[in-house]
């Protein structure tokens, strides 16, 4: 692994520090990379560097050339808006990269977990990831600046869909076809990990970060990924503002989708939300919140009900039960 030396190194040619002292303070967050907050004359920076193996129980491989994935995320996603990433300032050694600080802009999901939950905001969050969708839809040269589809299966199709299908043998043949399905699928530029707590709440919006994922694949998969977290704390709090967020999330990104006709992404993203459901309770990468097996059963019984019947996830949303009766 590159040495912190030769970070520092790198972060000296790049002219972001000068010859004195350098400190890597570690911030906290991250279980497949090491992210520092450094003081530098210019204010502060990041600066993410990859691991080769995931800080997670079941082990994960995956390549350090993901850090490059996650650069080239960034810079593609600030053209489509500047507002909805942290400028990139310089890649580093062993596939590192510096961006700047944002300052005083808490993590979406502390937020959502102490009960500030704002519509407005989840809407934006729709709203950014459509644009990204929409500027990057069926274009070749994005297409093949993101050639990730070996990683996003090992990252995302292997663990949340396929794990679950080896171990149910009534979901997997639909689990397995959806796999297919999300794995063939070239539309658009997908970040890959919508999670609310890579998302920072800015005064000018959200921040979307850690596009380590990201692939050219189906765009269903960011909202989906997304929309499963808001239902998930929905569970959780058993509190009818998350999923109305979820549903402001889904009709705002569903208003920006102008590359395709809205039913059909609105269906695969509905499939992919109930895999992803049972995924978290079932998979490799389970919320780690969702500690109560009624919270659990709840999910599971919904999730598994929706892989046999699937729906839209407009409506998907709308029939969430954050208890059963
Ligand atoms: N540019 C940034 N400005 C402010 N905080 C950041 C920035 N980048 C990362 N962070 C903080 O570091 C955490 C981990 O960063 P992230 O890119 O999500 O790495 P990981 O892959 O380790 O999850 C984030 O949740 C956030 O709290
Ligand atoms: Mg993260």
């Amino acid at each position: 692994m590159t040495a912190e030396a030769d970070i520092v190194e790198g972060l000296r040619a790049a002219g972001l520090v000068g010859e004195g002292n350098v400190v890597l303070e570690p911030l906290t967050g991250g279980v497949s990379c090491d992210v520092w907050k450094v003081e530098t004359p210019s204010g502060p920076i990041v600066v993410k560097r990859p691991l080769p193996q995931l800080r997670v129980a079941a082990e994960w491989l995956a390549p350090v050339e993901r850090g490059t994935s996650e650069v080239r995320w960034l810079k593609r996603a600030r053209g489509v808006d500047l507002r909805i990433v942290p400028e990139v300032l310089a890649e580093l050694p062993g596939h590192a990269f510096a961006m700047r600080f944002l300052p005083g802009c808490p993590v979406w999901k502390d937020e959502l977990m102490a009960g500030r939950v704002d519509h407005g905001f989840a809407a934006q969050v729709g709203q950014g990831i459509a644009a990204v969708h929409a500027a990057t839809a069926h274009n070749e040269s994005d297409r093949a600046d993101f050639p990730n589809d070996e990683m996003f299966r090992a990252l995302r199709v292997d663990p949340f869909l396929l794990h679950v299908a080896r171990q149910d043998s009534e979901l997997a043949p639909a689990l397995t076809a959806l796999a297919d399905d999300l794995s063939s699928c070239r539309i658009a530029l997908v970040h890959g990990d919508v999670s609310p707590k890579n998302i920072l709440v800015s005064a000018g919006g959200p921040v979307f970060l850690d596009a380590e994922c990201a692939v050219y694949g189906d765009p269903a998969f960011d909202l989906a990924f997304c929309t499963t977290h808001l239902l998930l704390k929905a569970v959780w709090s058993d509190d009818r503002r998350l999923d109305e967020s979820a549903a402001a999330l889904v009709a705002a990104y569903c208003g920006g989708i102008d590359w395709e006709d809205a039913n059909d992404l609105l269906l695969r993203a509905g499939k992919l939300t109930a895999a992803l459901l049972l995924a978290r309770v079932e998979g490799k990468s389970p919320a780690p919140y969702l500690t109560d097996p009624e919270h659990r059963r709840i999910v599971r019984d919904q999730a598994r009900g929706l892989i046999i019947a699937p729906s839209p996830v407009d409506a998907l949303v709308a029939n969430w039960k954050r208890k059963f009766a």
